[in-house]
């Protein structure tokens, strides 16, 4: 049977710490209740301790949802934590995640501290939340460049303080997916009590790779990806909601389903690009402008023939508008006749020929031929002949 990978959705925490992204009141709650509408499984609304507008914003969040699980940030530090449990209070579904790096980095120039003493922190925070809630999720920062055996010894231990997930996160983008995935495996293989918790992928994007290393991670038995719309998030970003969810409905042979609309990926990341200020790059998958855009003749060609020769994904299954054919000097003849069909001008071969040359020389002076250049060349060559 399929396995549902749960989506956390952290676009009003991770991608909430983009500078210039900052988001008030309204525009979180905004943005948190067409998440829930779309489907994501948990929601991190904010870091409550980090200012009274946060908290705030999770408290009213944690207040409108009803379905989605309504989850707040803490550091491993007993006030964080109850801060935390305050703003989510009147969830119906609440989660707190809290945690402490892991990793030498972390322990030695972060906490000037040794990993004895970092693993009773661990379990001590979990504890402490597990008094506000049953739905504890551990996060165990910098886990990508963490040795795996001691990760292994952090994981067991606050699986058994009470932690029902447990985050390894790949926080500076570091790991190959190759040894993400080795990484998720060595925990599912050597940590005794691991089946009583997810393990969660949240991977950061510094060498691109935050998507290939999420998918790595569940094909390696992680049941829970975190993710933000359009990749946003601290430096490079965070795994992409929008990829992982279309990945693995393209990959269902992997045996995997999300509770994702896909319909509303294309809507969402619009919203979300608007209300943060953040502009989607055009050549994002999914989501950007070109992903359903036909320029050069070759590939206009076999799309005019059968669609599925240069799509993947029909661009209506994501929300997306309808797939373009661009006119440029790279564009063929069937593109330029479909154009003209389109402008309501039918052209036969011949005339397609002749306007073709005078398309090219047009194409050669600008990046894109409008709608505009087509009727004024249909109506000059319609008057000669
Ligand atoms: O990247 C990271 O490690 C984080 C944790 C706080 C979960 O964002
Ligand atoms: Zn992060």
């Amino acid at each position: 049977m399929d396995q549902k990978i749960f989506i956390f959705d952290t676009t009003l925490r991770d991608g909430e710490q983009v500078p210039g992204c900052k988001l008030n009141k309204a525009e979180k709650i905004e943005l948190a209740l067409q998440l829930e509408a779309m489907g994501v499984d948990i929601l991190e609304a904010g870091f409550p301790i980090s200012s009274p507008g946060d908290f705030d914003a999770v408290h009213e969040i944690a207040r409108l949802l009803k379905k989605t699980v309504v989850c707040g940030l803490s550091r491993a530090v007993q006030k964080d934590i109850e801060v935390a449990a305050e703003a989510l209070k009147p969830a119906a579904r609440k989660r707190i995640h809290t945690g402490i790096g892991t990793s030498d980095f972390h322990i030695k120039s972060k906490f000037n501290s040794n990993r004895e003493d970092i693993l009773q922190r661990a379990i001590q925070c979990v504890k402490w939340a597990r008094n506000f809630t049953d739905d504890v999720e551990f996060y165990a920062e910098d886990a990508g460049r963490t040795d795996n055996e001691y990760l292994a010894r952090v994981v067991e231990a606050v699986i058994a303080a009470g932690a029902t997930t447990v985050n390894i996160p790949d926080t500076t983008g570091y790991c190959l997916p190759h040894q993400y995935g080795e990484k998720i495996a060595y925990l599912i293989n050597n940590v005794p009590n691991v089946d009583k918790a997810v393990l969660s992928c949240h991977c950061h994007n510094d060498l691109g790779l935050a998507t290939a290393n999420s998918i790595a991670g569940i094909i390696a038995g992680a049941r829970q990806i975190e993710c933000t719309i359009n990749g946003l998030g601290e430096r490079a970003g965070n795994t992409a909601l929008e990829e992982v969810v279309m990945i693995i409905k393209q990959h269902s042979s992997m045996g995997f389903f999300t509770g994702i609309n896909a319909t509303q990926l294309n809507p969402m990341s619009r919203k979300v690009a608007d209300t943060m200020r953040m502009p989607v790059q055009p050549n994002k998958a999914i989501v950007g402008a070109n992903a359903f855009s036909h320029s050069s003749g070759i590939h206009q060609d076999g799309f005019l023939k059968d669609t599925t020769t240069y799509e993947i994904i029909a661009p209506e299954e994501v929300g997306a508008d309808s797939s373009k054919i661009v006119l440029t000097a790279r564009s063929g003849r069937s593109a330029l006749a479909y154009r003209f069909q389109k402008l309501g001008h039918q052209f036969n071969r011949n005339d397609i020929d002749e306007l073709y040359a005078r398309f090219l020389e047009i194409a050669d002076t600008k990046k894109e031929v409008s709608d505009e250049d087509l009727n004024t060349l249909a109506k000059a060559h319609t008057l000669a002949v």
